[in-house]
């Protein structure tokens, strides 16, 4: 029965096994686990049809087996060294985000007018090209973006080219067209060309801004757009990337701080993506003032915004949040979740709740017990949902005062919190 499946990718210790490929009723001569690690079927047992439907279910696409995996282990882990985007190609793609941002600058400095030449347009969309072949070839990698910079003055450049990577990435991982994927992660290049107006000094200032600089910052979509605004070469959607990647539902974003429909109505959804984009690269690189945060701690404290706690609106849209997690799967890839068990949580239906088991494609919709009803009186009875059997309710806050204000991170207006 093996041989009618033998699977096609074999990796370093263990044979992958494309979903779709295997037959109810096949039986493998070892343990058959998923990408996490958790035993699907013993060694010598059938590959039931309702086993395949329930992996299926679950929106697993590979097995795997192996002599040498120990229960508890990861297999996908084979792959964790492997990065969906080739060191080759984030060089490529800072490279590209330097020219574009000296070029601005240089024009800038000439008295010149200021543009981004058809040539770097071109040349930023190749770069995107390349980014599609290699995440298409690498669907089951973790993606890493660098996080440490050489010196403080790298950060425009190293950021553009991350969320770049990051946004082209999401959209290859949700199915968006060839074209529509260029336009984003070209989009994602230019999202703050308007910082080499504003000037490194300002940018980069290792200390405290003044009410001053911060102004001159906050208008770095302005700039970005002035200089876009009339060039053929660069879309309307990137030019709404540009204008529109710091506001936020809440109304707190700028430069024109919409209120939640204004931004609703104005931003579309590919921008808030690259919204998305922005912040975890962000949080995710150091600055003078700020830690690198780790992936984890990153997709935390972007949580937190989704629903901040107990406020009306919210940082990030929910729907958004949740397609940019699985989009990317960085934590599902590298067998770690966002929650930890145990951690006390918010819902958004407004219950206090404790985590009791984690999912791994559902990693907003773990299993909890219920500690509180609705107006945080105490329940009496013990509840457990399951949030998998009912995507309206979901995990809105994680209760541990890991706040971190999103939409000022560029601006160094708050103390940040050390990584613990
Ligand atoms: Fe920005
Ligand atoms: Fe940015």
């Amino acid at each position: 029965m093996e041989s009618n499946i033998l699977p096609q990718n074999i990796l370093l210790e263990g044979i992958k096994i494309d979903l779709k490929s295997v037959k109810p009723g096949a039986i493998y001569s070892h343990n058959v686990y998923d990408e996490f690690g958790s035993r699907i079927v013993a060694a010598d047992s059938p590959l039931t049809e309702r086993i395949i439907q329930s992996c299926r279910e679950r929106g697993l696409r590979y097995l795997y087996y192996s002599k040498s995996f120990e229960a508890g282990a990861n297999p996908a882990g084979l792959d964790l060294g492997r990065n969906a985007v080739s060191d080759r190609t984030q060089a490529r793609a800072r490279e590209t985000s330097r020219a574009i941002l000296e070029e601005i600058a240089e024009r800038l400095q000439l008295g010149q007018e200021i543009d981004i030449s058809r040539a770097k347009i071109i040349r930023s969309r190749e770069l995107i090209e390349g980014i599609i072949d290699e995440v298409a070839h690498n669907d089951d990698a973790v993606l890493i973006t660098l996080k440490e910079l050489r010196n403080y003055d790298e950060y425009t450049f190293v950021h553009s080219a991350n969320v770049a990577v990051i946004a082209s990435t999401l959209a290859v991982r949700l199915g968006y067209s060839r074209d529509r994927i260029i336009e984003i992660g070209v989009g994602g290049l230019l999202h703050d060309i308007g910082k080499a107006i504003v000037g490194y000094q300002i940018v980069n200032k290792p200390t405290e801004l003044t009410a001053e600089e911060i102004k001159s910052l906050m208008e770095h979509p302005h700039y970005g757009y002035k200089i876009a605004e009339n060039n053929r070469n660069i879309t309307r959607f990137q030019k709404q990337a540009i204008l529109f990647h710091h506001e936020r539902p809440d109304g707190m974003g700028y430069p024109f701080g919409f209120d939640a429909e204004g931004f609703i109505e104005k931003v579309p959804r590919d921008v808030r993506l690259i919204s998305l984009c922005d912040a975890f690269s962000a949080l995710t690189t150091e600055r003078a003032y700020k830690p690198a945060y780790t992936q984890k701690r990153a997709l935390r404290i972007m949580q937190n915004g989704v629903h901040a706690a107990f406020k009306k609106h919210s940082q990030f849209i929910y729907d958004d949040f949740r397609d940019f997690i699985k989009g990317i799967g960085f934590m599902i890839n590298m067998g770690d979740y966002i929650f930890e068990t145990e951690e006390m949580v918010r819902l958004n239906t407004g219950e206090i709740a404790r985590i009791l088991e984690l999912r791994k494609n559902n990693s907003l919709n773990p299993i909890v017990r219920l500690l509180t009803d609705k107006k945080l009186q105490p329940q009496k009875r013990e509840i457990i949902i399951d949030l998998e059997n009912d995507f309206s309710v979901y995990v809105a806050n994680i209760l541990d005062k890991t706040s971190v204000d999103t939409h000022m991170l560029s601006l160094r207006t708050q103390a940040y919190p050390t990584p613990p």
